[in-house]
């Protein structure tokens, strides 16, 4: 069974890593979903994909200057769509809550926190303690770009499964022992560029390998017969029900 993960939640129906774009996951048959967390000044982690607010939210700033008291005056729906307007940056804890209560499966991708290493760690922190809130039954899988946070995090956790990000320009020939110094037993790399030759390579270390962020089904369907195991889409509710559970 190839693996779909909604990237951001079913970011192309609703406003991207909002509670909102997380719930409608299950409707559409997909019980993976992946989300981006970075943490704000008072050490609450929130899920995010930039360290602004400039571009999905309605007001500019960093979220390295927010508390937990600013999130509930920033909208970060309405730029989407007026069927989601007020919607708030949800923090770690209520997104924990949601995966629980729906049973979902998750892949939290840590930010390459851009404020230095003592954020990072506070990041890390704040991870950790919201994932021991995450009921057992549910499959998890934590990643990131930055090879030193995710083995400080598999340093921490090294019974939490964890996979390397690499960008098109970041995977270069010490891609294996970045995989091996972080522990890592999965691989995710970016579709641009990615050629069935290095899919084998991958493959043939052992690793699971998932691609992001694939939203045409030719190219899935690709990299699928190519031994890829899973992708990262925004358009889930477009694949065909063999990819999906209902
Ligand atoms: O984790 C897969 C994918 O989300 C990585 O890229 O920039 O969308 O977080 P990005
Ligand atoms: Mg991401």
């Amino acid at each position: 069974m190839k693996t779909l993960f909604a990237h951001r939640g079913m970011s192309s129906l609703a406003p991207e890593n909002t509670l909102s774009a997380f719930a409608l996951t299950p409707k559409h048959g997909l019980n993976w979903i992946e989300c981006d967390v970075d943490v704000l000044a008072d050490g609450t982690v929130v899920i995010s994909h930039d360290d602004s607010l400039d571009r999905c939210t309605d007001r500019p700033g960093s979220l390295y200057d927010l508390t937990v008291d600013d999130l509930a005056d920033i909208d970060a729906g309405s730029w989407f769509s007026d069927d989601y307007i007020g919607e708030p940056i949800p923090t770690f804890d209520q997104f924990i809550d949601l995966v629980n209560v729906h049973k979902l499966n998750v892949n939290v991708e840590i930010k390459s926190c851009t404020a230095g290493w003592a954020h990072t760690e506070r990041l890390l922190d704040g991870v950790v303690e919201g994932l021991t809130r995450l009921h057992k039954d549910r499959d998890l899988l934590v990643s990131s770009f930055n090879p030193l946070a995710l083995a400080e995090f598999k340093r921490r956790c090294p019974d939490i499964a964890v996979a390397c990000l690499f960008s098109k320009e970041a995977l270069e020939d010490d891609w294996l022992s970045i995989m091996q110094a972080c522990q890592a037993d999965t691989i995710h790399v970016e579709d641009e560029g990615l050629t069935k030759e290095k899919v084998i390579e991958m493959k043939g270390q052992g690793f699971t390998v998932n691609v992001y962020t694939v939203n045409q089904l030719g190219r899935a369907n690709q990299l699928f017969n190519w031994g890829v195991d899973g992708v990262f889409t925004d358009v889930g509710h477009t694949f065909p029900s063999r990819y999906r559970n209902g």
